[in-house]
C-alpha cells in the first residue's frame, strides 16, 4: 500500500548547534517528528512536522495505566552519504508484537518502514558520521484517550523522533547480579518493549549504580539462578571457544542486535547456543579459566564489553582481552556504514 505522508519542514534547522564530536544520546533531538493518530479504529493523518510539544489530556490512559511501547533503532550513513536503516522490518514486527501484548492496535508494517525512511531522509543532516555514532531513532506508541476506567484505550499516537548519539559506553561495564528485584516473569510483559518494563528497572539500576556498577544483570524471578538479560541489552558469554546466550524463554526481549550477533557469530564459524544459563555455570567457568569473553548487545549500546559481574556475595572478573567481541562490534559497525558487504540484506536505504 502506498501512503501519503504530509511533510511540513521546520523554518530553521537546529543542526548547526550540535557538536557532533561530543554527543550523549538522548539529550538533543532532531528537527522533526513523524506522527500518526489512531482514531475510530484506523491510523490516520501520517505526517512529518517540526518536533513540538504534544497537547495531552491529564486523563490520557498511557499516563495512568502505562499503555505505552517503544522501539530503538539507529540511522547511519553509507560511504556515499546515503542515509541507512538497519533491519527496520524487524522493529516493525516487534512493535506489533508489543502492541498485541499490551492491548494496543497494530501499526501497518509497511507504513512503519516508509515513515522511518522518509523521516530519516528529512533528518539526514542529523546523522553523525563519526565511528560508533548514529542518529538514534525512537518509534513509540501510547494511549492518548482521556478515560479513567480500566480497559484498552481507543485512541493512540504513533510517533518517531530522532536523537543524535555517540557511543553509549566509553568503557567496559560492570554488572550487578540482582537478587532482590526482578525485571520480568513468564507470562508477564518482559518479552514486549513496554515502557513499564523500563520503569520497573529504574530504581534497581539506581541502586546498582550507587554500588559502583553500570547496569543490572537480571536473573529469573523464581530462583534468581538463571541469567536473563542486562538493563538495556541481551547478553552473550564465550566459554571454551563457544558462545552461549539465554534462550527467549518468554520473559526476555528478542533483541534485534541479539539476533544479528547470533547470525554474525555463526557466519564467522562460531558455535552459538541459545539455552538457559545458570549464574553458577558462569562462576564455574570463571573459576576454571574457560570463561573467555562476555558482552552485552543492544541497539543503543551496540556491543558493550563486560569487565565484571558481581554483587554483595561474589565478584567475577572477566579476561581483559575481547578479541571476538571486538571483531563482532567492528563487523556490525562496518555493515551499518557499508564499509563491509551487507550479505544478509539487513541495510535499507532511506531515500
Ligand atoms: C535500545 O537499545 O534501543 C533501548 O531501547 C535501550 C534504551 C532504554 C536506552
Amino acid at each position: 500500500m502506498s501512503y501519503n505522508i504530509k511533510v511540513t519542514k521546520i523554518k530553521e534547522s537546529k543542526v548547526s548547534k550540535i557538536d557532533f564530536d561530543n554527543i550523549t544520546m538522548g539529550f538533543n533531538f532532531s528537527d522533526h517528528m513523524f506522527i500518526c493518530d489512531y482514531e475510530n479504529g484506523a491510523w490516520q493523518n501520517p505526517r512529518i512536522e517540526p518536533l513540538s510539544l504534544i497537547p495531552t489530556h491529564p486523563a490520557a490512559m498511557a499516563l495512568h495505566y502505562g499503555q505505552a511501547i517503544f522501539e530503538g533503532m539507529k540511522a547511519t550513513k553509507g560511504q556515499d552519504g546515503t542515509p541507512l536503516l538497519f533491519r527496520p522490518d524487524e522493529n516493525a514486527k516487534r512493535l506489533n508484537f508489543s502492541a498485541d501484548r499490551m492491548g494496543m492496535p497494530q501499526f501497518p508494517e509497511d507504513l512503519f518502514v516508509e515513515a522511518l525512511k522518509q523521516f530519516t531522509a528529512v533528518e539526514k543532516d542529523w546523522i553523525p558520521t563519526k565511528e560508533g555514532s548514529a542518529l538514534y531513532l525512537r518509534p513509540f506508541m501510547y494511549a492518548d484517550e482521556p478515560f479513567i476506567g480500566m480497559r484498552a484505550a481507543t485512541s493512540f499516537k504513533f510517533i518517531i523522533m530522532g536523537s543524535p548519539a555517540g557511543p553509549f559506553f566509553s568503557k567496559k561495564i560492570k554488572l550487578y547480579a540482582e537478587k532482590k528485584y526482578v525485571r520480568a516473569v513468564n507470562g508477564g510483559t518482559g518479552e514486549a518493549k513496554a515502557a513499564g518494563n523500563y520503569a520497573a528497572a529504574i530504581r534497581p539500576t539506581e541502586l546498582a549504580k550507587e554500588k559502583g556498577y553500570d547496569q543490572v544483570l537480571w536473573l529469573d524471578s523464581q530462583d534468581f539462578e538463571y541469567i536473563q538479560e542486562v538493563g538495556t541489552m541481551n547478553i552473550f558469554f564465550k566459554i571454551d571457544g563457544k558462545f552461549i546466550t539465554p534462550d527467549l524463554s518468554g520473559s526476555i526481549l528478542a533483541g534485534i542486535t541479539r539476533m544479528s550477533v547470533i547470525t554474525l557469530l555463526k557466519d564467522k564459524g562460531f558455535e552459538v547456543t541459545e539455552r538457559p544459563i545458570k549464574l553458577s555455570e558462569i562462576k564455574e567457568a570463571s573459576l576454571n579459566g574457560t570463561l573467555e569473553e562476555a558482552f552485552g548487545a543492544g541497539t543503543a549500546v551496540g556491543i558493550a564489553m563486560i569487565e565484571e559481574i558481581g554483587n554483595e556475595d561474589f565478584t567475577l572478573k572477566l579476561p581483559a582481552e575481547n578479541p571476538v567481541s571486538n571483531m563482532i562490534n567492528d563487523t556490525l559497525n562496518a555493515i551499518k556504514v557499508q564499509k563491509e558487504q551487507d550479505k544478509f540484506g539487513w541495510i535499507v536505504e532511506a531515500k
